[in-house]
């Protein structure tokens, strides 16, 4: 059996229940830590490349920490080293917004987390943020 759906962030609770409960009570997990990022272009594509991790979601999200590179061109997610996490990046006008994605298996059930943060002007000079978990989809 196969189900998909999209919940907001705010109702993931067990990936048992995460399919039928919706609560306003379930916790939201820390956001994923970006550090050094960076962006280079040549006449040929974008290159970005940064750290991302997790220590301690407060959720049943596991921790990870990684190095991620990728290219403005292509429309894929590309798997970072830790194959878990994987990004793409859209370009808009004088920015970028990178979109990040973790599957991880809790039990029966996978999880698809997704977030994404906008940078402008990117560049050579790193940058550090945060990317907040806005979308999970689970599939039992
Ligand atoms: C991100 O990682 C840095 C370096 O480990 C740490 O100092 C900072 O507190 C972390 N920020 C968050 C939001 O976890
Ligand atoms: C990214 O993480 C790797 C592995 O921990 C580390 O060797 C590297 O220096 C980090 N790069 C940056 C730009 O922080
Ligand atoms: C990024 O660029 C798009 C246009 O491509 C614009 O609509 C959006 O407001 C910009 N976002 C930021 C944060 O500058
Ligand atoms: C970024 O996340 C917001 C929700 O926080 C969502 O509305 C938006 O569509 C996302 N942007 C992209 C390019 O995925």
């Amino acid at each position: 059996m196969h189900l998909t759906t999209f919940l907001p962030l705010l109702t993931l609770l067990t990936p048992s229940l995460a399919l039928t409960t919706r609560s306003p009570i379930d916790p939201v997990p820390s956001p994923w830590n970006v550090t050094h990022y960076t962006e280079g272009c040549s006449p040929a594509a974008c290159v970005y490349t940064f750290n991302i991790s997790l220590s301690n979601s407060g959720t049943n999200e596991p921790s990870f920490s990684t190095t991620c590179t990728g290219n403005n061109l292509t429309p894929d997610f590309q798997a970072c080293e830790d194959p878990a996490i994987a990004t793409r990046e859209v370009n808009g006008w004088s920015n970028v917004t990178l979109i990040v994605q973790h599957v991880y298996m809790d039990g029966e059930a996978r999880f698809t987390v997704t977030g994404n943060h906008t940078i402008v002007n990117p560049g050579y000079q790193a940058y550090d943020f945060v990317v907040v978990q806005s979308e999970i989809s689970a599939v039992a």
